[in-house]
């Protein structure tokens, strides 16, 4: 195709994601009330819905407490790929854990595909649900060629089903790649809006707006208390299945996380898509996969990773994609945009289980690489039957108490911490826009009484400021343009341009500043 021919096309002037937009979601009241139950979940993402749902199929009592609003954090907007090929994942795992947990890595995600599968039956068309092969490739590094080829021998000594591609089946340039046959992609909200309804008629209760502080301390069963009103949550179990954990229990996930946000758009593409799922290796990254729009057939190209709060303008990443997709299949409109956040652990394995060796009653799943779809629903498999006291063959290789006794990890720590340090208050190089300078809808770093501030200019030119030091750790919060909200670079928390919390760690807003001041 002539890259001359593509036509340009305007992208949404805000983000929404193609999933959200097109599922009614029911809302559910804030909890007003102390309450007592067998167990809290924490977080109403795929983890979370899915664990409340089999934790109700056998019998217990289940809480849903959700900070912000039902599946509108990661789970919302992610592209929906239902797979066990984790980008290069099966080499590395055969090398630092070796070839019997690297086997068990991969069956574990094979028996949540299973369990997805299961739960929609015959009724694939209602959940979007397709079976098709997916693909990483290596676009024009030798380096990643090698590793690729490393992969593909990982493949063939776990016995892992794959095969090699000298090329793709797009006009892509590679230098190789591998497919894994049998693979699904589906529509990520219809499927756990499903789950939710069941979960209710289970006799689940479920609540909105109720973001969990912290844990009272008792021998006896578990208090959480909520940040506004304090009131108490007293159960015999507790599931960290939000984003980054919502209690640390000193397990010190903050300094064994990183984040990292990419983008998506879905396209309306001029040339026929051959179907199938794909990623790139290498950079830039590259992601691609259908989905069907009111009857007609969408393309979902995404990418441009990089670390949270660490991007000078992330608008120029949707173009981008823009661009990357207008040349490779013709895009006649970009209906939607959308980006995201993924936490990732120090081994790239997520961590799933007891929050630490010593509490085995709160649990926590997170780090999940941007694979939620499998490592959630084996996440939740895990936690139930650890809840439920059942054997679990998986538990050992997520488990997060893994690294005791690895002085690497000691390391790790310390210079995590440093390059945290190095965006706290003051030690920043920053350039400073002028505040007079900003147009509508633009926001910017300013000076503002000689301190750093956050300050932007909403549609009708009313200006807000915000203290921009992260209410989480300290840390010093960038403006991310694609989204217009404060995004922090350490552990990802993430601010409307107002203060308020979109997504923790962080619990409290961003200190407001007066302009006039
Ligand atoms: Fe941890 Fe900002 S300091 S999220």
């Amino acid at each position: 195709m002539n890259p001359s021919n593509s036509s340009h096309q305007e992208l949404p002037q805000y983000p929404e994601s193609l999933w959200l937009s097109t599922t009614n979601l029911p809302s559910f009241p804030r909890l007003a009330e102390d309450i007592e139950t067998d167990v809290a979940i924490v977080g109403a993402g795929i983890t979370g819905i899915t664990t409340a749902y089999l934790l109700a199929k056998a019998g217990k009592d289940v809480v849903l407490i959700e900070a912000g609003q039902i599946l509108n954090g990661t789970t919302g907007h992610t592209t929906a790929k239902v797979t066990a090929q984790h980008g290069l994942i099966y080499h590395e795992l055969m090398s630092h854990f070796g070839e019997e947990k690297a086997r068990l890595y991969y069956e574990a995600n094979r028996e949540a595909i299973e369990f997805i599968r299961d739960i929609i039956g015959g009724e694939e068309d209602k959940f979007g649900l397709k079976l098709e092969d997916a693909h990483i490739y290596a676009q024009q590094d030798n380096k990643y060629l090698s590793k690729l080829e490393d992969e593909i021998k990982a493949y063939e000594k776990l016995g892992i089903p794959g095969e090699w591609l000298d090329s793709l089946p797009l006009p892509i340039p590679t230098l190789g790649a591998i497919k894994m046959p049998g693979q699904y992609q589906f529509h990520p909200i219809q499927y756990l809006k499903h789950l939710l309804e069941q979960f209710q008629k289970l006799g689940g209760r479920i609540y909105e707006s109720t973001t969990m502080d912290e844990k009272a301390e008792t021998d006896g069963p578990i208090t959480l208390l909520t940040k506004r009103g304090g009131h108490r949550v007293t159960c015999n179990h507790a599931v960290s299945a939000s984003h980054f954990p919502f209690i640390d229990g000193k397990g010190l996930f903050f300094t064994r996380l990183h984040v990292e946000r990419s983008y998506a758009i879905a396209v309306k593409p001029e040339t026929a898509y051959p179907g199938g799922m794909f990623l790139s290796v290498d950079e830039p990254s590259r992601s691609l996969r259908s989905a069907s729009y009111n009857g007609e057939e969408l393309v979902i190209v995404g990418g441009e990773n990089h670390p949270t709060g660490r991007s000078i303008c992330t608008h120029q990443h949707y173009e981008n994609l823009e661009v990357f997709a207008g040349n490779l299949l013709g895009a006649s409109a970009i209906p939607f945009r959308w980006s995201t956040q993924d936490l990732i652990t120090l081994d790239k394995v997520p961590y799933i289980g007891p929050i630490t060796s010593h509490q085995d009653r709160i649990f926590v799943a997170t780090g999940f690489r941007k694979w939620g779809m499998t490592t959630g629903t084996l996440a939740a498999n895990i936690i139930c039957d650890q809840i439920l006291e059942k054997d679990n063959r998986y538990a050992d290789v997520f488990s997060p108490s893994r690294f005791k006794a690895d002085p690497s990890v000691k390391t790790f720590i310390v210079q995590n911490a440093m390059v945290a340090k190095d965006f706290v208050a003051g030690k920043v190089e920053m350039s400073h826009a002028d505040i007079s300078e900003l147009k509508a809808g633009e926001g910017a770093v300013v000076r503002h009484n000689g301190q750093r501030a956050g300050a932007y200019k909403d549609d009708k030119g009313n200006l807000h400021l915000v203290d921009t030091t992260c209410t989480h750790l300290g840390c010093e919060v960038e403006w991310n343009e694609g989204e217009r909200s404060w995004d922090c670079p350490c552990h990802g928390s993430r601010y409307r341009y107002t203060g308020e919390v979109i997504e923790g760690p962080a619990i409290e807003p961003l200190k407001q500043l007066d302009p006039e001041s």
